[in-house]
């Protein structure tokens, strides 16, 4: 799914919103909203342009003018591509939503892939996937394993992280909610097998398969972590092990929705949601994960494992049941 074109079908609308564009390049906000609004007076029903009104109204700092322009936008987009449920939320004008706003995801990533790799690691330091590598050859180290059998990649994007993992895994599969992002990444051939999936339906479908996990700067759009854990420890073989990032917070609060519209997670909520989900911590780092607008975001890094069968624990009880 691509987002909405950006044409009202109206030549005149399309013409005043390029001026109201052209406008807001300039820093005119105002001025920008104002034409923006002749532009709606055309076309009312065009979505796209009350996405656009908001913002412009929200970079004036009218909050009330993109909250009015993003509830007239939430009643023409059934979907919710344009995320308007999460900026009413992020305003305080709606139900704080905690988990995936997944046609918004998808949408978003349609249209960002083919400039994802440039913008995000060429402008804006991007490094997890490079960062989780290296703490999860430190942890193979560690616990003597040399290579994995199987790994999924969550969210696996472009294949940054698929790319830093094919060395250490036999048969590595990705899988993201974006069809652009796939046919992005489908092109380096790094992944063995790729499909266009939401990942918590993804592993509430699967048995436990995979003994590596990775979703690097994902999760930030999934909100609420207890059901993607619930669903990820499953499909995880015991032993298995998963890494991934979040963007975190000094706070009480287990996650909160950022103005990013990306969820930022809190850290000792997050340790504590790990071990209640059945996971071990291996590691566990707070590091910067990239810029967004010129400031750091900070983030956890996490390696956690799902405990290994205890072998001979279970031949006791096998005994225990035999001598019974
Ligand atoms: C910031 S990109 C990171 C991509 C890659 N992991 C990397 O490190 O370069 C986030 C990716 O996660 C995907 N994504 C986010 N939420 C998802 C979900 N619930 N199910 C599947 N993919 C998702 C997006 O489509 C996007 O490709």
């Amino acid at each position: 799914m691509t987002r909405a074109s950006y044409s009202s079908g109206d030549v005149i609308a399309d013409r005043r919103a390029g001026y109201a564009k052209a406008l807001a390049a300039d820093g005119e906000f105002a001025a920008a909203a104002d034409l923006m609004s002749q532009a709606l007076e055309l076309v009312p029903h065009w979505a796209a342009g009350w996405d656009v009104l908001g913002d412009y109204h929200d970079r004036h700092g009218d909050v009330a003018a993109a909250i009015s322009a993003w509830r007239h936008l939430e009643a023409l987009d059934d979907a919710g591509v344009f995320g308007a449920r999460l900026k009413l939320a992020v305003h305080g004008a709606g139900p704080a939503g905690t988990g995936t706003a997944v046609s918004y995801v998808e949408a978003l990533f349609d249209q960002y892939a083919s400039k994802f790799e440039s913008s995000l690691v060429g402008k804006l330091g991007y490094r997890v996937p490079e960062m989780l590598d290296g703490l999860l050859a430190a942890e193979m180290t560690a616990l003597g394993i040399e290579r994995f059998e199987r790994g999924l990649d969550l969210g696996c994007g472009t294949g940054l992280m698929g790319a830093r993992m094919r060395t250490k895994v036999g048969y590595l599969e990705g899988i993201d909610i974006s069809a652009a992002m796939i046919a992005e990444t489908a092109r380096k051939g790094i992944y063995d097998r790729l499909d266009k999936l939401e990942l918590v339906a993804a592993l509430s479908a699967r048995r436990a398969d995979a003994d590596l996990m990775t979703a690097a700067d994902v999760f930030i759009y999934c909100g609420d972590l207890k059901p993607v854990l619930a669903a990820l420890v499953p499909a995880l073989r015991p032993g298995g092990l998963v890494a991934f990032s979040l963007e975190a917070h000094d706070g009480e609060e287990a996650v909160f929705l950022r103005p990013s519209l990306r969820y930022a997670h809190g850290i000792k909520a997050t340790r504590d949601v790990l071990v209640v989900a059945g996971l071990e911590i291996l590691r566990f780092q707070t590091v910067v994960l990239r810029l967004d607008r010129g400031a750091p975001i900070n983030g956890m890094l996490v390696v956690a494992r799902k405990p290994p069968v205890d072998v001979s624990a279970a031949n006791d009880g096998a005994d225990g049941d035999v001598a019974a």
